[in-house]
């Protein structure tokens, strides 16, 4: 087994390096590459080794008064000559019928019972000359991918808004497919959607409004189930330039534009990094509060909360992550769940050098920092077992999966680019970009391939810790920022009993505000207070430093931001500013969580539901 990984490795390098009579890859083509070994995933039901899909094309209706999507999903296989059965995975589908040629009667299928992590494994038999297998069927209107927002949860008020969320194995509540990230499809759909909405996916998008009502998408490159997403709202298209530009509602538009100028400019510095953005155009989507997340890197059409509109584009490392993600996770992509720090880890080792570089070397330290604050502060939650890099997630939900693997990921690269110098370890990833493009990764493919072409840093710094063990490292990288030693400073001599006033945070950017806030003890009411007399951190309108700001002032039994607080429960959904403010509010005053909670839960997407769920229980 491990030989022919090595092998494998091997004539895939060696493929790679011998392209000087290969025309050069088109940025629309991905060039032909065999299929790596498929690995168990313990997400899914599916049977790629026997069959695997390769094209999906979509037809649905999107009805916002029943909360549904219905129609057909139309299958191409590609399978060994004696498969008997595709296995697809599906959870809260009603599936209609199965054909196997167009015209045909519904041929026999099998739908398997619910698991409440899975879902319901769907066994379609299938003949030697097989080709596809087209599905009809209707969606539950509690589908956990997808979010049917009232006209009162949008900007604009007056139109409804349907979201989706893929990740990490929610797209088997949509779409019945193999929900693996080691199997990829090309995709087309049509989609039926109210005549004065626009429908939008993570595929080539128009940017114009058909008056039909009618859209029609392509998407030519080849993606893992998970990144398949589809959003209909009132939406407008500005673009920067001919390769990037900004979907959102028309009340929205005109900040978030001016917000994430910088994109034109991320997208050439991550192409000097790492090699050409292969994916066509680059588009943000600017979706109402309740989307859980704060970015997701759909391709093509990065997914963003609108509460990193701050006003003054301080929180703009977010399009840096998603961005990062059209090398790791979208061209690369963790084969199983349990290998998601190949996603994350490396995204924020590239998140933080795309900054570096835009923005200089002092600024990208701060961001290291508050990674590793972070970090400290969720490890010392887990158990040792969920601390290394590679998380057995088996029996659980990966939507639930430790965050530690983004920031601790990430400080591993750093010490592989410390140890190997930058230009070596710039070169090694970009030519492992170059030479997995398209195709599955796992943790052990990974050190093997580490091993092969950089034995002497593997030597040297201790690989197996870092990605089985727990806690941070003795050999871990400082990040060391001049200008949080200052905001450190302030922090004591505040603690110590110094007066707000003392404090001049007039040329502070966010990040002092928040690493300020977060380098206090808890502190007296009165003490908290007078900060908040002083900076009026409970009205941010910088969501980082109002949930940093909140956070502290609860654990530290401060009630005065009681009304902070609902105020932002109920205005956004996005779980990472959620689930800190609920769990402590459960502590200590669980009445008021479960009153705010009722009020607020309706707004919430199903990701986040289920999380507050949890807690609040
Ligand atoms: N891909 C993730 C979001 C995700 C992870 C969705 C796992 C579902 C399951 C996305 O790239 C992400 O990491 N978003 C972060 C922002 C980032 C700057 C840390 C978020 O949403 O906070
Ligand atoms: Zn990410």
């Amino acid at each position: 087994m491990k030989r022919s990984l090595i092998l494998t490795v091997l004539v895939l390098a060696a493929a790679c390096t011998k392209e000087t009579t290969a025309p050069p890859p088109t940025s629309t083509q991905p060039p032909p590459k065999p299929q790596l070994a498929f690995v168990r995933d313990a997400h899914s039901y599916a049977n790629p080794s026997e069959v695997r899909v390769e094209h999906v094309a979509l037809d649905l209706k999107v009805d916002f008064a029943k909360k549904q999507l219905s129609g057909t999903a139309a299958l191409r296989i590609e399978k060994q000559a004696d498969a008997k059965t595709l296995i697809l995975d599906t959870a809260g589908l009603d599936i209609h019928s199965v054909k196997l040629q167009p015209g045909d009667a519904s041929a026999p299928f099998v739908l398997a019972p619910d698991d409440p992590i899975l879902g319901r494994k769907l066994e379609i038999p299938i003949n030697a000359d097989t080709a596809g297998v087209t599905i009809d069927y209707t969606t539950h209107p509690d589908a956990r991918a997808l979010q049917w927002l009232e006209p009162a949860m949008t900007a604009g008020k007056k139109h409804p808004f349907l979201l989706s969320q893929s990740q990490a194995i929610n797209a088997r509540t949509w779409v019945p497919l193999q929900d693996t990230p080691q199997v990829r499809f090309t995709y087309e759909a049509t989609l039926h959607v109210p005549k004065e909405l626009s429908a939008v996916m993570s595929a080539e998008n128009s940017g114009a409004r058909n008056a039909d009502g009618v859209y029609h998408f392509k998407m030519p490159q080849p993606i893992p189930s998970y990144l398949l997403a589809i959003a209909v709202g009132d939406l407008v298209y500005r673009p920067y330039d001919n390769r990037s530009g900004v979907f959102a509602e028309p009340a929205t538009i005109d900040a978030a534009v001016h917000e994430f100028a910088d994109t034109p400019k991320m997208i050439a510095a991550a192409e000097e990094l790492y090699g050409p953005y292969r994916w066509g155009k680059y588009d943000l989507l600017v979706l109402p509060p309740s989307f859980p997340y704060g970015g997701m890197e759909n391709p093509r059409l990065t997914f963003l909360t609108p509460t990193v509109i701050a006003g003054d584009r301080s929180l703009v490392s977010l399009i840096a992550h998603e961005l990062a993600h059209s090398w790791s996770g979208n061209l690369v992509t963790n084969a199983t769940w349990n290998d998601f720090w190949i996603n994350e880890g490396f995204t924020t080792y590239f998140e933080h050098r795309i900054s570096e570089k835009l923005y200089g070397h002092e600024y990208s330290e701060m961001l290291w920092q508050l990674g590793l604050t972070d970090l400290k502060d969720e490890l010392s939650t887990l158990p040792p077992k969920d601390q290394g890099l590679y998380i057995d997630l088996g029996g659980r939900n990966p939507d639930d999966a430790p965050g530690i693997v983004y920031e601790k990921g990430a400080l591993f690269l750093r010490l592989l680019e410390e140890t190997a110098g930058r230009a070596r370890w710039d070169q090694f990833l970009r030519t492992y970009f170059d030479t997995f493009a398209f195709q599955p990764m796992t943790t052990k493919r990974l050190l093997e391939y580490l091993k092969t072409t950089l034995p002497d840093v593997v030597k040297r710094v201790n690989v197996d810790e870092w990605v089985y063990g727990s806690g941070i490292p003795a050999n871990a990288p400082k990040p060391a920022s001049q200008a949080f030693a200052r905001v450190e400073a302030d922090a004591k001599r505040f603690a110590e009993g110094a007066p707000a006033r003392s404090i001049d945070m007039s040329k502070w950017s966010s990040h002092e505000r928040v690493h300020f806030i977060q380098s206090l003890p808890n502190l007296y009411p009165e003490r908290l207070e007078s900060l908040d007399q002083q900076f009026h951190f409970s009205d941010s309108g910088n969501s980082e430093v109002l949930s940093a700001w909140l956070e502290k002032a609860l654990d530290s039994g401060y009630k005065g931001v009681y009304p902070a607080v609902e105020r932002f429960l109920t205005t956004q959904g996005r779980r990472k500013f959620l689930k800190p403010l609920y769990e402590r509010l459960a502590k200590s005053d669980i009445a008021l969580a479960r009153r705010i909670y009722a009020k607020a839960r309706p707004s919430y997407h199903p990701v986040s539901q289920s999380t507050i769920d949890e807690i609040l229980k």
